[in-house]
C-alpha cells in the first residue's frame, strides 16, 4: 500500500534507537520504493549540528546497522538528501521556531518521541505551542510506557492533554514481527485451526522468548526494570493476546484492540507459587547478571516463568505457560499450542503419547510447524511416529521475500494511519494492572530470584513449574 508524503521528525534523532533501528529501517523502506518523493526525515536532538554532519552520522549508522545487501552509494546519497537536522531544547525554547519553519503544509506530520518518557509532556506541549502539530499529526512513543499502572496512567493523561488517542502510536515492536501478524492470518484465515482453538482440544499453550544477550551496557535501565517489566508486561502479553483473543469481526485497529483488551482483563491474578523469578549466574560462558548490571546486591530478575489462566469460556482450565530470560542457551522465541491426547487409540501396542503441536517460531527461522502422527515407513506394522509438517517462511515464499524489520513496518503504518499493530492506552493500563500486584508481591516479600547458569535453560524451579502439572517445556533450540 503506497504511503502519502510525510515529514517525520525524530526527537532523539542521534540516539541509539534512531541509529540502530529507525534510520536504517527508513533507508530500507526507501530502497523498497516506499518513501514517496519529497518525504523528509528531520532529526532533532540537543547538540548543535549541521545537516551535513547529521547525514554523515546516518551514513555510518546505515553502514553499521543497515543489514541489507542492496544498498549502493547513489541510493544512500539520495536517501540522505531527504534528511535534515534541528538542534532542539526539549524543555526550553531553543530550536522550536526553526522546526516550525521547516514543516510543510499538506503533508503528513509524524513525530517520533525516541526519548525518555519524562520528556513526553514537554515535547507534546511545545509541538502545540509552536503550532507544529495539528489534528492530523501522529506521535510515536516507545516502551517503557510507564513503570507501573500509576505512571502509565500519568503518561496517558499527559499525552491525552495534547493528542487524541487516534493520533498516538505506542510501539511494541513484537507486533511488527512478521510471524506475530501471521498468527492472526493463520488463526483467522484458515478453516483448520479455529474450530480446535479452545479448551476442548488444547491442553496448554507455551510462550517462550529466550535470549542469549545479557544486560551489559543497559544495566542502569534494566536493573530498575527486570524481565517482568521489560518483556512480560508488553511483548509476552501481546503474544498471549493474539493467541487467545476472540475473532474480531473485522481487521480494524479498534476492533482488534477491543478483543485483546478483553483477554488482558480476563487474566486471573497469578499466585506466587505459579511464578518463578531467575537471575543469571556466572558460568564458563560468561559473567553473572550482577557483574553485567554492576550491582553486586541486585535482586532484579533476568528470567521469569509463570503459569496463568484466562477466565473465560474458551480457555477455561487451559494453562498458559510463559517464560522469558536473558543469557539462555539459545536465542529462540516460540509459541507452542499443545493439543490434547487422543481419548482412545485403535492401534494396539501403541502406548506412546502422540500429540499434535502447532509451533509458531518468531525467531530464528520464522515459520511454523505442525507436529502430526503418521505411520513409520516400512513393513513393521502400524508403528506410529511424530513428524513435523514444517513451513519455514523463507523456504515456502522464497528467499527474496525478505521480511521487513519490525520497525520498518511499524513506521510505515504510522504514516498510513493504521493503529492495528500499536497498543491502545487502555490496553497498556490493563497490562500494568495485571503485572503490578505480582511485582508488588515480590517487593513486599523481598523475593530473591533463583540462580541459573549463563547458557542454561533457566532455573530448575521453572522446570518444576511444568513437571508438577505432568508437562514439559519445549526444548530451547537456536
Ligand atoms: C526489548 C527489550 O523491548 O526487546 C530488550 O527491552 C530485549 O531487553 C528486546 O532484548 C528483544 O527484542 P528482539 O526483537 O531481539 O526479540
Amino acid at each position: 500500500i503506497p504511503v502519502e508524503c510525510f515529514d517525520l521528525v525524530i526527537f532523539g534523532g542521534t540516539g541509539d534507537l534512531a541509529r540502530r533501528k529507525i534510520l536504517p529501517g527508513l533507508f530500507r523502506r526507501f530502497l523498497a520504493g516506499q518513501m514517496p518523493e519529497n518525504a523528509r526525515v528531520i532529526g532533532a536532538a540537543r547538540s548543535e549540528m549541521e545537516d551535513a554532519d547529521y547525514r554523515q552520522m546516518v551514513r555510518e549508522a546505515v553502514a553499521e546497522f543497515g543489514g541489507t545487501e542492496k544498498e549502493n552509494g547513489s541510493q544512500l546519497d539520495a536517501f540522505l538528501e531527504r534528511l535534515h537536522y534541528v538542534a532542539i531544547d526539549a524543555t526550553g525554547d531553543g530550536g522550536w521556531d526553526k522546526l516550525a519553519g521547516l514543516m510543510r503544509d499538506g503533508v503528513i506530520r509524524a513525530f517520533y518521541f525516541s526519548v525518555g518518557p519524562s520528556l513526553f509532556g514537554a515535547l507534546a506541549e511545545r509541538l502545540h505551542q509552536h503550532g507544529i502539530a495539528d489534528a492530523a499529526s501522529r506521535i510515536v512513543v516507545e516502551k517503557p510506557f510507564g513503570h507501573d499502572l500509576a505512571s502509565a496512567q500519568e503518561l496517558n493523561a499527559t499525552l491525552a492533554a495534547h493528542f487524541d488517542e487516534h493520533q498516538i502510536y505506542r510501539i511494541d515492536h513484537y507486533l511488527g514481527k512478521e510471524t506475530v501478524q501471521n498468527l492472526m492470518a493463520v488463526r483467522f484465515g484458515n478453516v483448520l485451526f479455529e474450530p480446535l482453538w479452545n479448551s476442548h482440544y488444547i491442553d496448554h499453550i507455551q510462550i517462550t522468548v529466550a535470549e542469549t544477550v545479557g544486560v551489559g551496557g543497559r544495566g542502569s535501565y534494566y536493573d530498575k526494570s527486570g524481565a517482568m517489566r521489560d518483556m512480560v508486561q508488553n511483548h509476552l502479553m501481546q503474544l498471549l493476546c493474539l493467541i487467545a483473543m476472540e475473532p474480531p469481526s473485522i481487521y480494524d485497529a479498534d476492533t482488534v484492540r477491543d478483543e485483546k483488551l478483553k483477554v488482558i482483563r480476563a487474566l486471573q491474578p497469578v499466585e506466587p507459587h505459579q511464578i518463578v523469578r531467575g537471575q543469571y549466574d556466572a558460568s564458563s560462558e560468561g559473567p553473572s547478571y550482577r557483574e553485567d548490571a554492576e550491582n553486586p546486591r541486585s535482586f532484579t530478575e533476568s528470567f521469569v516463568a509463570m503459569k496463568c489462566h484466562i477466565a473465560n469460556w474458551r480457555w477455561a482450565k487451559v494453562p498458559f505457560y510463559l517464560r522469558t530470560g536473558k543469557r539462555m542457551k539459545a536465542r529462540s522465541s516460540e509459541i507452542a499450542v499443545v493439543f490434547k491426547d487422543l481419548g482412545h487409540t485403535i492401534f494396539e501396542g501403541d502406548t506412546a503419547r502422540h500429540r499434535n503441536i502447532l509451533s509458531i517460531r518468531l525467531q530464528p527461522n520464522e515459520g511454523m510447524d505442525l507436529q502430526v502422527t503418521i505411520k513409520e515407513p516400512g513393513p513393521g506394522g502400524m508403528r506410529l511416529v511424530d513428524v513435523p509438517l514444517d513451513m519455514t517462511f523463507a523456504d515456502a515464499l522464497g528467499a527474496d521475500q525478505e521480511a521487513p524489520d519490525a520497525y520498518e513496518r511499524l513506521i510505515m503504518d504510522v504514516i498510513r494511519g493504521n493503529q492495528t499493530l500499536f497498543m491502545r492506552g487502555d490496553e497498556v493500563e490493563a497490562a500494568w494492572a495485571w503485572t503490578d500486584p505480582i511485582i508488588k508481591g515480590w517487593e513486599a516479600r523481598n523475593d530473591v530470584p533463583k540462580l541459573y547458569e549463563v547458557g542454561s535453560a533457566g532455573p530448575d524451579d521453572a522446570l518444576m513449574l511444568m513437571h508438577r502439572d505432568g508437562r514439559r517445556w519445549r526444548e530451547i533450540k537456536g
